[in-house]
């Protein structure tokens, strides 16, 4: 038999190690012979560290397994599926899982994330060995086709973003892979790079291959170990078998890429200080124009994309862009990995076609609040993402349904927050991050927060209550109108939402209390 044990930082940090420790020392004890391998997460947050048996009634799983469960587990016999009172029978058939579409996910979980020959088997680098035999302008033309939106947070076109590149004219093209996961609640890149790199890696080839650059950086940030020590070993396992290198699977193409690490500012996710911190410079914000796709990385024209739409890429180059866009709702085709974090029972990756409501993802999928309260406000697309009321869930998840609510879908981050909640400190904490993270070029965004922090606290204090809030919203409209970057211009998301839909929160108390 086969035991998968995570590798996956979320399994880890409730004790996947240990797990995996008590089980071998379980099966040398007891002198039976099985593989254990450390597979990537299945996104099933609350049932890990779930352990899986490849048995004869297919792969069943068992969670949330803790070191002590270990022998109790052998006892029930679960190398053979046995019943446990942890036992949730075929993994597949859960129905969290089972509801899902994981076409960017397809291998996450269920493969050991550095077997090449894993890779190969679910299906791995055909998108690659389509998109070498083809010209590069007609690999551009199917993404574009497939209707691959920027999974950052923008929703760029990514044929496009590749089109201005592939024309663009110079000695070296690059692309950048954003991998700086800033946004609370999120946790989907992290994912790819420790349970399927290699998908990562191949959607990079790909994008090389259709726009004529040779070098890939990944650049990620400290606060993820373990999915640099994964992508490093995977680039070069890529390296040793011919998928990256001076010959790509053997074409005429030449692509090679390494992983960088930044220090861990939020802004340097926004792509040009990621460029000037790649470039060895401080973390600010460039102007745009010009644009990265045509003056980047070095000066060169640079596709900028982050990890879900590169990890997007293969199955569009091996199902085709007529399968990809089938799924989705208007302009926002194909499937999202949604993340379900905070205060929600079933919380994790959860990926499906755009257009599922905001309610069913959070009532029926994530099956509301984790202590049962009701649940208040749900902010969506990072820290910068507006709050949804429950009265706003039946907005479906699409880019434009939610702008047409003055929200963002981001990239994807749901966090819950129960009745307890209160919407001015929520305010109060957007414009303290913003002035935190602020990377201090424009006056807007560096003196705006700060001014927005003070004006909360002068609401919380009482001081004249009705002119302070003009003030604050007259304040976010100069925000966003004139910040340079989204960091400032989306702060005012967050605070407007929390003013529009919970005006009751925006009432005076004590000064403490508001600044806790
Ligand atoms: P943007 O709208 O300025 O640009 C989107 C992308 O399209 C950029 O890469 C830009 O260079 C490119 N682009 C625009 N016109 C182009 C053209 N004609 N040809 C080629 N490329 C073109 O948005 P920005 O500032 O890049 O991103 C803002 C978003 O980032 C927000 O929506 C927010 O949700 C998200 N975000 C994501 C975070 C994360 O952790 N993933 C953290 C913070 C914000
Ligand atoms: Fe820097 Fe803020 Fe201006 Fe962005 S909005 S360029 S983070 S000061």
């Amino acid at each position: 038999p086969v035991i998968f044990v995570p590798r996956d930082s979320a399994a880890l940090a409730v004790g996947a190690d240990r797990v995996a420790r008590a089980i071998a020392r379980e099966l040398s004890a007891r002198g039976l012979n099985a593989r254990i391998v450390r597979n990537g997460s299945r996104g099933m947050h609350w049932l890990e560290t779930l352990v899986e048996v490849r048995t004869a009634h297919g792969r069943v799983a068992y969670g949330p397994v803790t070191e002590k469960d270990v022998p109790g587990l052998f006892e029930a016999g679960f190398l053979d599926g046995g019943e446990h009172p942890l036992f949730h029978g075929e993994t597949k058939e859960i129905p969290f899982l089972k509801s899902q579409t994981r076409l960017t996910f397809a291998r996450v979980g269920v493969t050991d994330p550095l077997s090449l020959e894993d890779y190969r088997h679910y299906k791995g680098l055909r998108g690659l060995q389509n998109a070498v035999a083809m010209e590069p302008a007609d690999i551009v033309a199917q993404v574009t086709e497939s209707g691959l939106r920027g999974r950052g947070g923008a929703g760029f076109p990514t044929g496009i973003k590749w089109n201005t590149v592939l024309k663009a004219q110079a000695d070296r093209k690059y692309i950048v892979c954003n991998a700086d996961e800033g946004d609370s609640g999120t946790f989907a890149d992290r994912m790819i790079m420790e349970g399927d790199p290699f998908v990562l890696i191949e959607g990079m080839a790909i994008a090389g291959i259709a726009t004529g650059a040779t070098k890939g950086y990944i650049y990620t940030r400290s606060e993820y170990p373990h999915a640099i020590a994964i992508m490093s070993e995977a680039i070069e396992i890529a390296r040793r078998e011919g998928i990256l290198g001076a010959s790509v699977l053997g074409s005429k193409h030449a692509f090679d890429m390494e992983v960088r690490v930044g220090a861990g500012a939020y802004v340097c996710g926004e792509e040009t200080s990621l460029l000037n911190s790649l470039e060895g410079k401080r973390g600010v914000v460039r102007a745009k124009p010009p644009l990265p796709a045509l003056q980047g990385l070095f000066g060169r024209p640079t596709v900028v994309n982050n990890v879900l739409s590169l990890a997007s890429v293969p199955v569009i180059m091996d199902r085709g862009a007529a399968f990809y866009r089938d799924f989705g709702v208007g302009r926002s085709r194909g499937t999202m990995p949604i993340q379900l974090a905070g205060n929600i029972r079933h919380g994790g990756l959860y990926e499906t076609a755009f257009g599922v409501t905001l309610g069913t993802l959070v009532n029926d999928i994530g099956g509301g609040t984790a202590n049962g309260r009701p649940v208040r406000a749900v902010q969506v697309g990072g820290p910068l993402g507006a709050y949804f009321p429950p009265a706003l869930f039946d907005t479906p998840f699409d880019y434009e349904a939610f702008a047409a609510q003055d929200g963002l879908i981001g990239h994807a981050g749901v966090v819950v927050f129960d009745d307890t909640v209160d919407m001015l400190k929520q305010a109060r904490f957007a414009m303290e991050f913003c002035a935190v993270e602020s990377c201090g070029k424009c006056t807007p965004c560096r003196i705006g927060a700060v001014r927005g922090v003070e004006t909360l606290d002068k609401i919380a204090g009482g001081e004249r209550s009705d002119e302070q809030v003009d003030l604050l919203k007259d304040l976010c409209d100069t925000m966003k109108a004139g910040s340079l970057c989204a960091l400032g211009g989306f702060t005012p998301y967050p605070v407007l939402s929390a003013l529009t839909h919970f005006p009751q929160d925006f009432t005076p108390r004590p000064m403490a209390e508001a600044a806790e």
